[in-house]
């Protein structure tokens, strides 16, 4: 009876569906200057962190140092692409005066990427700002576009000729709305009109940073770069089909999800769509009004699903439906985020493989996905929550800065490598 059992085992294993990706799919990990590097000291979040007494970034994870070793670690793990940010207070520690050290290091770490045949993907402002740009008012003040600009000539310039994809902008949305609306981010204001002035701001600073980079790309006789912002994306879902709550769902779709990529399209400012998704919202009105209209979640448990260490819901069928929302701009998709913050790694790839699956659905059904950047590389710091969420392929040990590669990360380098899922095996072998 048990020698049936598994040969029976055996033989749904080999029956077992595989989910087969492109064969020039770029698979990697993702990360965030401020996030990893460590000694940002030039950056409002650092100052910031002193005022407030939150928990300091310190050193974070020495990866300003530790690159190439790190990068050495995502070339094991079949990694052909990496996304990064570049610091912009380290670039430009005081107003208009750029380092060249700092620009050496950006160019240097850029190489270590090339050297091992992995594809850059490079963001200008991943949530950090230069202090001094914060002390004349940060994205408030006009002249923030223009300090943008030229901070990203600088850069542009210099990287051209081994960067293809660029993004401007993380998730300008998550910005503002952290910052100025629910004041948990420095500057920490509540102003829908600060709010409303900064998602302004950001969406001029990208359309004319396209331009820019386009214009660099020309100019220098480089092949046409691949540039856009990196959008988060929720899954609005109702948590009943009352008419409020469907039309609660689809403004939210509209404003938070789409309303960049609407704006960008229009402006021809966009070569492919950068979407971060991690998670899921149910929409659950009170009462009819603008900041209901916005805001208002269902406090109940009524579609429960599992949730990460943060306590966001865990929802992969959400990255399918999106995705195919997406279809209709005829523009590539990169997923430059998805991940997930858990203390058992094994729920992990759990995460990992179920939105791999929702994903390899919507691409069968036309969306043209070209990869998949995990969220995140390694462990590191989640802003106002500090070290404490585990994001990463590769866990940390903050103290003595060592790195364990982490089970998650060999089952999603057995993707990255052979670019096939294979359905069963981590149930049946795991
Ligand atoms: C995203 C951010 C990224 C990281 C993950 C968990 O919103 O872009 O820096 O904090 O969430």
């Amino acid at each position: 009876m048990a020698v049936q059992v598994a040969l029976h085992e055996k033989k749904r294993e080999t029956w077992a569906p595989m989910i087969q990706f492109p064969k020039d799919f770029l698979w990697g990990a993702a990360t965030a200057a401020y996030q990893v590097e460590g000694g940002n000291i030039h950056a409002d979040w650092w100052r910031w962190e002193k005022k407030t007494g939150k928990e300091n970034s310190g050193l974070a994870c020495c990866h300003y140092d530790l690159y190439a070793s790190d990068f050495a670690l995502a070339k094991d793990l079949g990694h052909n692409a990496h996304r990064l940010s570049v610091e912009w207070s380290r670039i430009e520690p005081e107003e208009g005066k750029f380092s060249e050290e700092a620009l050496k290091h950006y160019v240097d770490v850029i190489l270590a990427l090339k050297a091992r045949r992995i594809e850059p993907v490079v963001t200008l402002h991943h949530f950090t700002n230069p202090a001094w740009l914060a002390d004349s008012g940060g994205w408030e003040n006009k002249k923030s576009v223009a300090a943008f600009l030229h901070y990203s000539e600088f850069m542009v310039r210099a990287l051209a000729a081994y960067v293809r994809y660029w993004i401007t902008v993380n998730e300008p949305t998550i910005y503002f709305s952290h910052a100025y609306i629910l004041g948990v981010w420095p500057p920490q204001e509540k102003s829908l009109w600060k709010a409303w002035t900064i998602k302004n701001r950001l969406a001029e600073a990208h359309i004319k940073t396209y331009r820019l980079i386009h214009k660099i790309y020309k100019k220098l006789n480089i092949p046409k770069p691949s540039v856009s912002i990196a959008q988060h994306m929720q899954a609005f879902v109702p948590c009943t089909p009352s008419i409020k709550n469907r039309f609660a769902t689809f403004l939210r779709h509209q404003w938070f999800n789409l309303g960049y990529i609407d704006m960008f399209v229009r402006h021809q400012a966009l070569d492919f769509i950068g979407v971060n998704y991690y998670s899921r919202q149910l929409v659950e009105l009170e009462k009819w009004g603008f900041r209901n209209l916005a805001a208002d979640v269902c406090k109940n448990n009524h579609h429960p699903v599992e949730k990460n260490s943060l306590g966001w819901d865990i929802y992969p069928e959400g990255l399918s439906d999106l995705l195919l929302k997406l279809k209709k701009y005829n523009l590539p998709v990169m997923i430059t985020e998805n991940g997930v913050c858990v203390s058992d790694d094994s729920r992990r790839w759990e995460y990992i493989a179920g939105h791999l699956r929702q994903m390899h659905q919507a691409m069968e059904q036309g969306v043209p996905v070209t990869g998949y950047l995990y969220w995140s590389l390694l462990d590191n710091f989640e802003w106002d929550k500090g070290f404490a969420p585990r994001f990463g392929l590769i866990g940390m040990d903050y103290k003595t800065q060592q790195r364990t590669v982490r089970e998650s990360a060999v089952k999603f380098s057995k993707v990255c490598k052979t670019g096939i899922l294979e359905e069963r095996s981590h149930q049946l072998l795991g």
